[in-house]
């Protein structure tokens, strides 16, 4: 059987589609008797070199091209973002295309205009890609693991965060240019805010919690914070403590249809399976209740782990596979943050003064929030003291960082990161 291909975005993503399909079309229609055919790509930019060469004719500025043409059966998105990737996505299903995203931002913001747009035109909509990269993460849980009620989530699902700090852990290289790095090797979003302010593992998450719990989870209900005041020194400490900071996407089950989502910077054990997940590996550690615990380890990000993704999603369409499809009608409740319990590293930078860490631990007593252990090294004008806590509700702590920030010997934003069980 033939697919034919019209690809929209000619960038990092959809140089890696062409590249596959120039070097494994054949391999692929051997095992799975499907010839993949491309036949236009529609960028606005089709001059640059994409470092692949590709029939000058088949190359268009006009999605219309594409969307229009008659002998077209499945759409590649690869502009990424909200706009015009929406509009063109809803134009192209309702001229009958089947659809093939990487798109996690359109998928987890628009997810119900999605879905209902595909079940009323009676196309399918494959997303493989937009989570974890080439790790088949979707059509697991959506297939394999399907008799599973998934009860927790932790993931690593954002390449360009992972390779930040492993490189700012491993290399002691400078948070700019860790990023700098990601971007040069392709990792990053066309707006890296979205990785290093956790907004692309929200989208992530997001489209797990929806289809691992039944129903859709919002993106506004999860609690979102990045990596972005993260130092080194944050890194140095959680090592000699014994911990690993990574940006994690945590989702778990409390009822039939209330879970807990969130994303930030966790401190994980060092012999805790996701914290010898460096660089661009991304991984997705989940637990059902059949199954048990189980790990994805992977490429998350990049050219062609991402293009391998929907390279197979080309194939199961093929196979007349329906896509994915929203569960419920109804949203899922997330709980809110405040009252989700955690315990706590802060750090708290403060006048090296008689009186201070009395004043800091009277503030945390207030609010019923109890200390573990306290560490402070250095002398100084100002100097890091470092917290750790018992159990405590999130929001009461926020609400005693808020306070304890507001006194005059402090002199930074007190930075606080959750630490995972082991
Ligand atoms: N910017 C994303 C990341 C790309 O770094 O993980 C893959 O979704």
């Amino acid at each position: 059987m033939q697919i034919n291909i019209g690809l929209i975005g000619f960038g990092t993503i959809g140089a890696g589609v062409v590249k596959i399909l120039q070097k494994s079309a054949g391999l692929i229609e051997k095992k799975t008797g499907v010839r993949l055919c491309l036949k236009r790509i529609a960028d606005l930019d089709i001059t640059t070199s994409r470092g692949v060469v590709v029939e000058p004719e088949i190359l268009t500025t006009k999605v219309e091209e594409i969307i229009g043409a008659d002998d077209i059966d499945v759409v590649i998105e690869l502009i990424g973002g909200y706009e015009p990737a929406r509009t063109i996505v809803l134009s192209a299903m309702r001229a009958g295309k089947s659809i093939v995203t990487a798109n996690k931002a359109l998928l987890s913001r628009y997810w119900e205009e999605m879905f209902q747009t595909a079940t009323e035109c009676q196309v399918a909509f494959y997303a493989e890609a937009s989570v974890g990269g080439g790790i088949p993460i979707i059509s697991s849980i959506t297939q394999g693991l399907v008799a599973n009620e998934i009860q927790e989530i932790y993931g690593i699902i954002n390449g360009t965060c992972n390779y930040i700090l492993t490189k700012m852990s491993d290399e002691g290289l400078e948070f700019s240019e860790a990023l700098k790095q990601a971007q040069a090797n392709g990792y990053a979003e066309a707006n890296p805010a979205f990785d290093i302010e956790g907004v692309d593992t929200a989208h992530k998450l997001s489209i797990l919690s929806s289809i691992s719990f039944g129903g859709h989870v919002q993106l506004e209900s999860i609690s979102t914070q990045g990596i972005t005041r993260i130092t080194k020194l944050d890194i140095d400490y959680a090592k000699e403590l014994g911990f690993v900071i990574k940006l994690l996407g945590i989702a778990k089950r409390l009822s039939a249809n209330e879970i807990e989502a969130s994303v930030h910077p966790a401190m994980i054990p060092e012999n805790h399976l996701l914290s010898s997940v460096n660089d661009v590996f991304n991984a997705i550690y989940m637990v059902g209740d059949f199954i048990g615990p189980m790990m994805f380890y992977g490429k998350g990000a990049g050219q062609l782990p991402t293009a391998s993704a929907i390279v197979g999603d080309l194939v199961m369409l093929a196979h007349q596979g329906k896509g994915l499809r929203s569960t419920k009608e109804a949203a899922i409740k997330v709980r809110k943050a405040d009252t989700i319990s955690s315990k706590y590293y802060l750090r708290v930078t403060a006048e090296d003064s008689t009186g201070v860490l009395a004043s800091i631990a009277g503030i945390l007593g207030k609010h019923g929030i109890s200390i573990a252990s306290c560490i402070q090294k250095e002398r100084g004008q100002f100097v890091p003291i470092i917290i750790l806590t018992h159990e405590a509700e999130e929001g009461n702590l926020r609400a005693a960082i808020a306070e304890i920030d507001k006194l005059p010997e402090i002199k930074d934003e007190t930075v606080c990161i959750s630490l995972v069980a082991g």
